[in-house]
């Protein structure tokens, strides 16, 4: 695999935690998994495993690969490369993008390639790569590759993790990468007269996947197309969508060092004593009328795609119906400034982190009551999901994975796990949290709807199983007919 991100190594969104649990699954059912990703400054882990050495734009870079296991069956391969990675951020300092981001991914594609034509360990069946800045390794190994071995049979799959994220490069940047004039087709990486990662990897994988099944139906449609939405729909029979897991090691209520008391759909107490320690560690009141009050959590980027705007539009509305919120995140500073002044303004209802903290994430997903999400797009979403574990009911748009992990409550049936709305609306937000409220108000119904979303089984091993389909299903293809022919049936 090819990613941009590792966690816990290095992490800006979920990419970085399916980059890790899926290999970690991946190796639970056998099979061997090699993750390769950039070794960014402040990644002291691993040990020298080999070096590797490619020209790009003119210069010869020299990287070392250093080893690190994460689990049985599955490691991390670091590209060591100092010149590229080793700087104050992953893909910008202070919100502006480092302008050699193409030389610098393009280069983990190549690392990784010519790692697996010189010095690679085992064979390899297939390379997978994650988003844009994986989106070249197709490329690279049509034109690169072609004669070597076993390296230019490779079949590639790539994950579209969002789609809003489309690596453009001005296409001066073509032959500093080493790539032909003739690659910049509407059929191959050209998307309106610039160099697009995302269409190189959409274009030249053998097959391509997204992260829920509803978001590979929506990426087909003007609305949630990005413009792609013609590119997709070409290449649609080689499209499959496989909701991601969740890692049910790092997000376990029952044994979360981060939370005060372990608890579980069958033993709740500690819950309590989670929301006591968020609400504490928020700076909000947290004596008996505040562990009365219905909690509200939001762990997310602050930007437009998560539905900030959304927020914006009733803010005052919103904080002002009787819930409590907890909001950790970071991004666009209009919505920093937004939340900041909501807490200034209400500061017994609203506390605010802006930050990045893995610690007040587990705390606000175990302590909050009801996590909100009102996402104008998303591709899968986690936190919907680790809230159903830790009994944290999610309020949800209904839109991509969150329309594949959530199941609205029925008051009659007392089936479903959380609160979904359809239109991108402040009103609708407003009614599907006053629904959610209004059920909080009846325990027993509230306490079902908890065990509800506890039981769910989020874990990796079902869509592991899932790509391993995928897996086969590109490797066969590439199979010459004649093997194929003769293979025995079964
Ligand atoms: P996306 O990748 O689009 O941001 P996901 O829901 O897939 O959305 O994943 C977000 C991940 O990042 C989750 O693991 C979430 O807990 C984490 N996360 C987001 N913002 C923060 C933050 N400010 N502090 C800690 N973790 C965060
Ligand atoms: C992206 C999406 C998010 C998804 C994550 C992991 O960051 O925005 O919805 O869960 O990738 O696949």
């Amino acid at each position: 695999m090819i990613a941009s991100e590792l966690a816990p190594y290095s992490k800006t969104g979920g990419l970085a935690d399916v980059a890790s649990a899926l290999p970690k699954a991946l190796g639970r059912a056998g099979h061997r998994v090699t993750v390769v990703t950039p070794r960014y400054r402040g990644i002291a882990a691993g040990t020298w495993r080999a070096d590797v050495q490619a020209t790009v734009a003119g210069q010869t870079f020299a990287a070392g690969l250093w080893e690190e296991p994460l689990g049985p069956g599955a490691r991390a391969l670091f590209v060591d490369c100092p010149p590229l990675y080793d700087r104050d951020g992953l893909y910008n300092t202070h919100q502006v993008d480092f302008d050699d981001n193409p030389l610098r991914f393009a280069f983990l594609s190549i690392a990784a390639l010519e790692w697996l034509a010189s010095a690679a360990d085992e064979p390899v069946d297939v390379v997978h790569g994650h988003d844009w800045q994986a989106g070249l390794t197709g490329a690279y190994l049509s034109q690169h590759f072609a004669r070597h071995p076993t390296v230019g049979r490779l079949p590639f799959v790539f994950t579209i993790h969002n789609l809003a994220y489309q690596g453009p490069a001005d296409k001066s940047w073509l032959p500093r990468l080493g790539l032909g004039w003739d690659l910049f087709t509407v059929h191959g990486l050209e998307f309106w007269d610039h160099l697009s990662f995302l269409k190189a990897g959409v274009n030249f994988s053998d097959a391509f996947t997204t992260v829920s099944p509803t978001y590979a139906e929506e990426i087909q449609r003007p609305e949630y197309g990005f413009g792609f939405d013609g590119v997709i729909r070409a290449r649609a029979a080689a499209l499959t969508g496989i909701l991601n897991g969740i890692d049910v090691d790092a997000w376990d209520p029952a044994r979360d060092p981060y939370l005060p008391e372990p608890f579980s759909a069958a033993a709740p107490a500690g819950k309590v004593a989670a929301k006591r320690a968020a609400l504490e560690a928020f700076g909000l009141p947290a004596g008996s009328d505040a562990l009365a009050r219905p909690l509200i959590g939001l762990v997310s980027r602050l930007v437009d795609q998560k539905g900030f705007d959304l927020v914006a539009q009733v803010a005052e509305r919103l904080v002002d119906r009787g819930p409590a919120f907890l909001v950790l995140g970071t991004g666009d500073g209009r919505y920093e400034h937004l939340w900041r002044m909501l807490a200034a303004r209400r500061p017994e209802t609203v506390g605010v982190h802006i930050g990045f903290d893995e610690r007040l994430a587990h705390l606000v997903e175990g302590g909050a009551d009801m996590f909100l999400m009102p996402s104008r797009y998303e591709p899968c979403g986690l936190n919907q999901m680790y809230s159903q574990r830790y009994g944290t009911v999610p309020v949800v748009r209904a839109t991509g994975g969150l329309v594949d992990s959530v199941t609205p409550w029925n008051a009659t049936t007392k089936r479903g796990t959380g609160f979904l709305f359809s239109d991108y609306s402040g009103q609708a937000m407003l009614d599907a949290v006053d629904e959610a409220v209004r059920t909080f108000a009846s325990p027993a119904d509230w306490r079902r709807l908890q065990r509800n979303g506890m039981k769910v089984d989020f874990s990796w091993d079902r869509s592991a199983r899932a790509y391993v389909k995928v897996y086969k299903g590109v490797i066969a293809a590439r199979r010459p007919r004649r093997q194929r022919a003769s293979a025995p049936r079964t």
